[in-house]
């Protein structure tokens, strides 16, 4: 089971573990309390995971500087622990979506749609764009409940993970926010989105 760890992004804050795993529905909550309860030095049953009413996971007493969040799409789950952050992870199966423009149009900040409009590969950017939005939505905790176009990227970076150029002052400034796309096997975009945070 691959695990790994995205660097911290300041020098006292540590570094976020995420475990790739395949996806069973029936194992899922076993999975995922194993692997938290190893990392947090607890036992599954003594794991603290509950849900607050928008749904989101969390950690009680004695880990509430820890943060956590999972996704999953086809075979893949993906979860990842962070200490003193707030954060939010997205795996999304790449799969032909011939409503993407319409679904952009109708869903995402209209500057996204035109980028979209002018993409020689729509899917791909499509699911760019969707990734980085679940994610950081879902670090902010209410999900795309929120509004998708709420947090306004821009494909135009040298790098494949998408910028944030405005988000709702709720979820702070855009240089608040970490962003790191990567494809954990072929197919697959992740993405993980988090920002230092100290409070409960
Ligand atoms: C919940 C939501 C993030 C799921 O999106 P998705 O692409 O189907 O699923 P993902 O695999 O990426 O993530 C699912 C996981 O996100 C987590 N999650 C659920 N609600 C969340 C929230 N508000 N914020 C952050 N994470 C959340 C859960 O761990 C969930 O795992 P589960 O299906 O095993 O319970 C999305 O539907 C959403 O944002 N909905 C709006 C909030 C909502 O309706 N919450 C439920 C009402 S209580």
């Amino acid at each position: 089971m691959p695990e790994f760890d995205i660097p911290a992004t300041t020098p006292d804050a540590m570094p976020i573990r995420i475990w790739v795993m395949p996806h069973s529905r029936v194992t899922q909550k076993d999975d995922v309390h194993t692997r938290l309860a190893i990392a947090l030095g607890c036992t599954p049953q003594t794991l603290p995971l509950t849900r607050d009413v928008h749904g989101r996971p969390r950690l009680g007493v004695p880990y509430m500087d820890y943060d956590l969040n999972w996704s999953h799409s086809g075979d893949l789950l993906l979860l990842a622990l962070g200490k003193r952050v707030r954060l939010g992870i997205d795996v999304e199966k790449l799969r032909d979506q011939p409503r993407a423009l319409d679904l952009a149009r109708r869903f995402f900040h209209p500057s996204e749609a035109d980028q979209l409009q002018r993409s020689g590969n729509i899917t791909r950017d499509f699911f760019r764009f969707w990734c980085a939005k679940e994610a950081i939505l879902k670090a902010h905790g209410r999900g795309i409940a929120f509004g998708l176009n709420r947090v306004i990227f821009t494909l135009e970076t040298p790098e494949e993970t998408p910028h944030l150029l405005e988000c709702d002052t709720a979820l702070g400034q855009p240089d608040d926010w970490n962003l790191h796309l990567w494809r954990p096997c072929a197919d697959y975009f992740a993405m993980l989105a988090w920002r230092q945070h100290t409070g409960h």
